[in-house]
């Protein structure tokens, strides 16, 4: 029995589609799919046309034809994100023929290729295809290099495959297996942007594995065990303090939050060495709150399954540590996650209870579902004791957070505007989406405390997401730049707006920008 769930978690947990890249023409092509990338003519004339011009490169010439008579049937656009379907075509050795619109060809980024690329895959899915071959040559000649090319398609195509569906009795074996990358030239940036594909979606798609894992199924001992074995064959080194380890580094506010459940908190340390051991470390935070029924403040009970993905900020994390020590990036970095449940039991924290965190700063509890922040400031703490250049958080922090941005963007909050510029460059080259929030002394202001040092919920009105990073803020050194994102907006269940993300269930958001702002330091 332990022996058949311990299988169980590797095989949902390991991407098992076989990608390679081959040089090769098309006609010696074997696979059930081809897919090809199409782009749309831009010229006034041509816009006003009654059948779009649609460009279509590298290819023979049958499936040209074949795409000018759809093109000139209507059924083709060339529109980015359009994806069509043609069953039993088979063009030399290819079954299906799938054909992917990317749009006006000029100003492509590497995100509407990423998109794109996931579309061809929700055919593939739908169509219970199990090799496709992707033609490499049909993607537009842009000013994107052929690593970032390669990297988004593949990142596009292997992020949408994945599939949560562990605990499905009657599992179904029709998912994607083999991707073949063909091109009639290879080279090292090709394998590079294909390299470094496969890692991010791996930890990515692990990331999303964590977060959908139930809470009885994610307790925070499974989400330790699960890094430390994640973790193996690299260079990451992983540590895991239990509940007396926690208590006797006085992390008491991180405890306190604890102490209403049956399952013991943990911390999880994760240290990466990839430069000089003179370079200071960039120092990842995140919230892993493995169920969140708000404590004895309890929450209504419609929808409180969702947090189960209370710990995806840790989940993030964990997911971006595994990311650089596998790409071997040359920089030094921490991970910290503080890991437990929020649980009403006899001895958990009350409204008005008075709590000690490691800096010796003392916080009442006015609100316990408000738990995040105690359990984040006492990691932010120790964060700053290692000394690190930079301190990054991200947790699924406030509700306010998702009804400020909804479920695109990102809220982040710093008051540092190099950092701000940083992380800006980050989300762009990785495609995702972050928006600066504000964050003053005003909102700092709100949350002191009447009988201790600060309350954890604000005595104004509004502002929930901000007056949360105002009381992070209290326990982070000023010298040291540092940045909070709240993913409580974007964390699951973006898949109406980003198409390789599930439409329910964890989204991975912010490690990609992690992964990015790593190898930008
Ligand atoms: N985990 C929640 C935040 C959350 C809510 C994330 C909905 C995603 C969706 C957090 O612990 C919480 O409950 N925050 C409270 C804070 C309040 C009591 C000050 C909230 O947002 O209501
Ligand atoms: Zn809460
Ligand atoms: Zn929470």
């Amino acid at each position: 029995m332990a022996q058949d769930k311990k299988q169980s978690i590797e095989q949902s947990s390991k991407q098992s589609i076989n990608v390679e890249l081959i040089k090769s023409n098309l006609e010696q092509l074997k696979s059930d799919a081809l897919v090809v990338f199409v782009s749309k003519k831009a010229t006034k004339a041509e816009k006003k046309a009654a059948t779009p011009t649609i460009l279509v490169e590298g290819v023979s010439k049958a499936i040209e034809d074949k795409v000018s008579a759809a093109a000139g049937s209507g059924t083709l656009t060339g529109a980015a994100q359009e994806a069509v379907l043609f069953r039993d075509t088979h063009f030399s050795g290819t079954k299906h023929l799938i054909v992917v619109g990317l749009g006006e060809a000029k100003g492509l980024t590497a995100e509407t290729l990423r998109q794109s690329a996931a579309q061809a895959a929700a055919q593939i899915k739908s169509a219970k295809i199990k090799s496709a071959a992707i033609a490499m040559d049909s993607i537009a000649h842009t000013a994107l290099s052929a690593e970032t090319i390669t990297q988004a398609v593949t990142e596009g195509i292997l992020l949408a495959a994945y599939g949560f569906n562990e605990f499905k009795t009657d599992k179904k074996d029709d998912g994607l297996e083999k991707l073949t990358l063909v091109s009639s030239h290879k080279n090292k940036s090709h394998e590079k942007g294909l390299e470094t594909a496969q890692v991010i979606s791996e930890c990515v798609n692990f990331s999303r594995w964590l977060g959908d894992r139930p809470g009885n199924r994610m307790t925070p001992s499974i989400l330790a065990d699960e890094t430390v074995k994640a973790a193996k064959g690299t260079k990451l080194k992983v540590s895991v303090w239990d509940k007396a380890r926690i208590k006797s580094e006085k992390m008491g506010s991180f405890l306190s939050v604890s102490l209403g459940s049956s399952q013991d908190p943990r911390f999880i340390v994760m240290e990466y060495n990839g430069a000089a051991a003179s370079k200071k470390p960039v120092c990842y935070v995140g919230k892993g709150l493995t169920f969140d029924s708000g404590g004895i403040s309890i929450k209504p009970s419609g929808g409180m399954e969702e947090m189960k993905y209370d710990m995806c900020g840790g989940a993030a994390v964990i997911g971006t540590m595994l990311a650089i020590a596998k790409l071997k990036l040359k920089v030094n970095v921490i991970g910290l996650v503080p890991a437990t449940e929020n649980m009403p039991g006899p001895a958990a924290n009350k409204p008005g209870d008075i709590v000690t965190a490691r800096n010796g700063k003392t916080i009442e509890v006015n609100n316990t579902d408000a738990e995040g922040r105690l359990i984040l400031n006492d990691a932010l703490v120790y964060a700053c004791e290692q000394k690190p250049a930079v301190i990054l958080d991200v947790a699924t922090l406030t509700g306010a957070m998702a009804v400020a941005l909804g479920n695109l963007h990102t809220g982040y909050f710093t008051r540092n505007d190099k950092l701000s510029t940083r992380i800006e460059n980050a989300a762009k080259e990785s495609g995702e989406w972050v928006w600066r929030m504000p964050l003053t002394d005003h909102h700092a202001r709100d949350m002191k405390g009447t009988y201790a040092d600060l309350s954890n919920m604000s005595s104004g009105k509004g502002a929930g997401s901000a007056t949360a990073a105002a009381f992070l803020e209290q326990f982070v050194d000023k010298d040291i730049p540092w940045a909070h994102f709240d993913i409580a907006g974007t964390a699951w269940n973006t898949g109406d707006r980003v198409p390789y993300n599930p439409r329910k269930g964890a989204s991975g958001a912010i490690i990609r920008t992690f992964i990015q702002f790593a190898m930008n330091e």
